[in-house]
């Protein structure tokens, strides 16, 4: 039987992307689709989805939305059904997603992500749209996160409401807003409770989703435990706790058809494990499109937002050592002004041997994984991450902390995974200025003993970072929530 799922992101690729949530709620479709479900991505109307929408059918006008008219729209994504949450007052804006053009958070994302919330909501039950309820209702993070709480408080008591999925892809995210929202989002006096939206005073959007919703997963095994220690569930660790008999970690897994150093329109150079020498030419491209010089070390990547979760103020300050060590970097990046100038500092520092761009680049971040020699990943916390993978899958070796996904989905090259052939990368305890730059020590030694390197980097690339085993996952879940108990 196929099962119709929903599934809630305030961004999916290629349609709008900040992050890796894009890469993931745009592959899913594809991972879970031979396991027998047809998934539809829902998404909010701003400008660039809006203009990537084609021969758009209405299925829905509201007039009056939590205040705004609005239009349920669906289309395609890729050959997928999407719907497009059309609301000109909430959405059509200049800026990102979630902001302004000065990164400033847009003061009514409450509204904005309530009224997505709703709306899938009243989709997903078969209330709007003229079609029949959804099997699952399919949430991520907090932008989503409303929707299972929606579906309980208001479609709950029909007895065929969908079942609801909460994926937690960053829990240091929240959507907490003031308690004054509560009167204005439509829902009875009954949420506001301790298992309801009320979270310390205020309204917590995702702790609304994770109290409603029938499963709860994030996006790696470690990280689900990680989340249940005050250090990373960053508040809600006790919810869950409560919560662990439905709680699970899925790993990401990556888009062949879109990361693939076979065929990847955007390398100097296409390769394979097989031909591995090719991967000079995209380093040379990499050197040349950075301004960098060449040299006989190791060329290190980055491509990160620029924040505290990733580490970067360590990274910045390690750099005198990675240069001194014959490393060289290239970084790709946006985020903290403080950051980003602590790293043209250390390119004006080390002019030819570290290189900063600030800014967004698609492509650019493919070619750098097809011509780094390795990429840093010097994380506090992270629940899947996809740097890695995509660098696994290019032959580029991650140096990573050992937290969360990275922690599951890197061998590190100590003694046993090298005497046994199975070191994918390097990985390191505790992120401090002593462990990121003993791992950049340690790279550079297996570097320069190119049998050792060639060896991890192939093994890296014939690791099985496809949807195969996680769309599986995400598909028995969705069976098992729908087969009568
Ligand atoms: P997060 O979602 O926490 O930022 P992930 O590693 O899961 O971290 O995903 C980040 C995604 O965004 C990857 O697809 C990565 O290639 C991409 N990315 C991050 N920064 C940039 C950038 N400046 N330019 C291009 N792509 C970027
Ligand atoms: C979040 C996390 C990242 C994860 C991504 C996709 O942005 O920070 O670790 O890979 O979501 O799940």
């Amino acid at each position: 039987m196929t099962l119709r799922v929903l599934s809630l992101a305030s961004e999916a690729f290629p349609l709008v992307k900040t992050g890796g949530l894009a890469d993931v709620a745009g592959a899913l479709p594809d991972a879970v689709g031979p396991a027998g479900i047809e998934m539809t991505v829902m998404l909010p109307g701003y400008p660039v989805v809006m203009k990537g929408l084609k021969r758009a059918k209405l299925l829905h006008h509201y007039a009056d939305l939590l205040g705004h008219e609005a239009r349920l729209l669906r289309g395609k994504i890729g050959v997928h059904p999407l719907v497009v949450l059309d609301a000109p007052g909430l959405f059509d804006r200049d800026g990102g997603a979630y902001g302004d053009q000065n990164g400033r958070d847009w003061a009514d994302n409450w509204l904005r992500f309530a009224a997505f919330a709703k709306a899938g909501a009243e989709l997903a039950a078969g209330v709007v749209g003229g079609g029949k309820p959804f099997d699952v209702l399919h949430a991520h993070d907090w932008q989503a996160a409303m929707a299972p709480a929606y579906l309980r408080f208001l479609h709950g008591d029909k007895g065929v409401a969908p079942k609801s999925v909460m994926t937690i892809h960053n829990i240091a995210f929240q959507g907490q807003f003031a308690r004054t929202i509560f009167p204005k989002l439509g829902l009875p006096p009954a949420a506001w409770a301790m298992d309801g939206v009320e979270y310390y005073g205020d309204v917590g959007f995702l702790k609304a989703g994770l109290e409603a919703a029938d499963a709860i997963t994030t996006v790696s095994p470690t990280y689900a435990r990680e989340i249940r220690t005050p250090g990373f569930g960053m508040g809600l660790e006790g919810l869950i706790v409560a919560k662990s008999d439905r709680v699970t970690g899925i790993v990401n897994g990556i888009d062949p058809a879109i990361w693939n150093p076979a065929h990847d329109p955007a390398l100097a150079k296409t390769f394979t494990v097989r031909t591995l020498a090719r991967r000079v030419a995209n380093k040379r491209a990499v050197e040349q499109a950075f301004g960098l010089e060449p040299g006989d070390g190791p060329l290190f990547i980055v491509i990160s937002r620029l924040t505290w979760q990733k580490g970067m103020d360590v990274l910045a300050a390690t750099l005198d050592h990675l240069v001194a060590s014959g490393g060289r970097l290239a970084l790709l990046g946006s985020g903290d002004a403080a950051l980003e100038n602590a790293f043209h500092q250390a390119a004006a520092r080390h002019p030819g041997r570290v290189a900063v761009r600030i800014g967004y680049d698609e492509p650019l971040s493919h070619l750098m994984q097809g011509g780094g020699d390795a990429i840093l990943v010097p994380s506090r916390f992270e629940p899947c991450g996809l740097t890695q993978l995509y660098a696994l899958a290019y032959g580029c070796v991650p140096v990573v902390a050992r937290t969360g996904g990275l922690a599951d989905t890197v061998i590190d090259a100590n003694v046993a995974a090298l005497a046994a052939g199975t070191a994918t990368g390097i990985q390191f305890d505790g992120l401090t200025l002593d462990s990121l730059s003993l791992a950049i020590s340690r790279t550079v030694r297996l570097y320069h003993q190119p049998e050792r390197w060639g060896a991890i980097q192939q093994c890296g690339m014939k690791s099985d970072f496809s949807w195969t085993h996680s769309g599986r996952a995400y598909a028995d879940l969705y069976a098992r929530l729908c087969s009568p108990a």
